[in-house]
């Protein structure tokens, strides 16, 4: 990563409370000062996505590419890498963000492009994640951060946290465990990775 200004664009789909997470980390640990670094914008692919106003009121740019406004998935990318690029980022942060990349999407931003995933990877990528761990038995289940490749879920694994799994477990009970633990070691990675670069 180069450059004076780290400018920070998070992609979100729903509640977003990894890039709040990311936000308050991003505030009390002074990445602005430290690092040069700053949260300039969240760019959803819905409208509806509640992260989007809590975003609007910390006075952060927000942005809604609608992939049903598209006819292709490369489509659909051209038009966000538009909107990405307007800030120049040093750092593309996937934060709950549930749209599977083209090829093309993937390199252009290669080096800057972070996903945060709701498993142990290489265990159970892709969706539902919590309730596949639960039906095969697992004790322990958690979270990976990790660079993002063509290949889904997959690429170079940057922090991750376990969790145990409880008996009497719920898909919801085990999300809301290994969520508090993402918003932990979300923060932590991209901030190692401001350090480094
Ligand atoms: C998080 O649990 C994140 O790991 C997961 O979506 C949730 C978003 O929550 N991401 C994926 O499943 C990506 N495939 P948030 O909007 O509150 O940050």
């Amino acid at each position: 990563m180069s450059g004076v200004n780290k400018n920070i664009v998070i992609l979100i789909s729903g509640g977003g409370s990894n890039m709040a997470a990311i936000v308050e980390a991003a505030r009390a640990r002074q990445w602005r000062a430290r690092y040069g670094a700053r949260v300039v914008a969240v760019i959803s692919n819905k409208a509806a996505a509640s992260g989007l106003a809590w975003a609007g009121m910390q006075g952060l740019a927000t942005a809604v590419v609608d992939h049903a406004g598209f006819a292709s998935r490369e489509a659909f990318d051209a038009a966000l890498m538009s909107e990405i690029d307007r800030h120049d980022p040093a750092l593309v942060v996937l934060a709950g963000f549930m749209r599977i990349l083209t090829p093309g999407f993937v390199q252009h931003y290669e080096g800057r492009l972070v996903n945060i995933h709701p498993s142990l990877l290489p265990a159970f990528t892709g969706l539902k994640t919590h309730q596949r761990a639960i039906d095969m038995g697992c004790r322990f289940a958690g979270a990976t951060v990790h660079r993002v490749t063509a290949e889904l879920d997959h690429g170079e694994i940057l922090e991750q946290a376990v969790v145990p799994v409880l008996t009497g477990d719920t898909a919801d009970t085990l999300a809301a465990r290994v969520l508090a633990q993402e918003h932990v070691i979300y923060p932590r990675a991209l901030e190692r990775l401001l350090a480094a670069g």
